[in-house]
């Protein structure tokens, strides 16, 4: 079975970090929305039949239509190492001529390689309407949040490999000081290198980028970088706007 999130608090986060918006009466475009979470929260405001869900997992893509009938699900057979290791490489985004106000991506791009990221971002911002705004998020390898004494990455080395002793994990977060980005791909910690390479055979360990949030805003200098909000207190955001917004 492809991947189905646990994850049920989407839509409080993308309300705060959008200033909370009028959603009524707006299209939202969920790109990698998985089940459609965001729309089941108890404070969602978003319309079921304004609101498209675009993912690379067909089991979530199943599960989510049967939750919210009126709603738009579409799978998209894009290759994903973690989420989708039989896809087509390159594949365009399945938008169908549809346009959004609102385009939210929600810990996807922190599994994507960066070349893919950045042009899937193209793509998206293309398929704003006038106003419309695309909020989508990262990790920061060296943020703490303010509950925890663990920066990102170290909260991620400890998952992938539990093995390693504190010193070991210690030396591996040292390696990226002074770097812009890192991916630990397929368990390997690599530096200011995408490791494709790496991503082959079991994707068990799966694909996480992290970038430091300065990095980040020149990757997409008409992006706002936001500092990460409950209840997903280790992603940054960043929110593009096209043209001007009417919130
Ligand atoms: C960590 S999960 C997050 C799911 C959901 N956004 C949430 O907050 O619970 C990453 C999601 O991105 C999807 N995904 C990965 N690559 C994708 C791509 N290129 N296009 C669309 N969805 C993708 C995965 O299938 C998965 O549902």
């Amino acid at each position: 079975m492809s991947f189905i999130t646990s994850n049920d608090g989407q839509f409080g986060y993308f309300d705060t970090q959008l200033r909370s918006p009028n959603w009524k009466g707006k299209s939202v475009l969920d790109f990698g929305g998985n089940i459609g979470n965001v729309l089941r929260h108890p404070r969602s405001r978003i319309d079921e039949d304004r609101y498209w869900c675009i993912d690379v997992s067909v089991d979530a893509i199943v599960a989510g239509k049967r939750l919210a009938p009126e709603a738009h699900f579409i799978f998209y057979d894009r290759y994903n190492f973690e989420y989708n290791p039989a896809g087509q490489p390159d594949l365009a985004i399945p938008v169908n001529g549809n346009r959004f106000d609102f385009v939210l991506a929600l810990s996807v791009f922190t599994h994507t390689p960066k070349t893919e990221m950045i042009e899937l971002v193209s793509s998206l911002e293309g398929v704003l309407n006038e106003g419309g705004r695309l909020a989508f998020t990262f990790f920061d390898p060296h943020y703490v949040p303010p509950d925890s004494q663990v920066c990102n990455l170290k909260y991620y080395l400890k998952r992938k490999w539990p093995g390693l002793t504190k010193p070991e994990i210690d030396g591996q977060v040292e390696r990226t000081r002074r770097a812009s980005w890192c991916a630990l791909a397929n368990g390997e910690l690599e530096v200011e290198d995408e490791g494709l390479d790496k991503l082959r055979g079991d994707p068990g360990k799966g694909y996480l980028v992290f970038y430091s949030p300065g990095y980040f805003k020149s990757l997409f200098p008409h992006g706002e970088i936001l500092s990460p909000v409950n209840p997903f207190p280790r992603q940054h955001c960043c929110i593009i706007t096209k043209g001007k917004s009417d919130g």
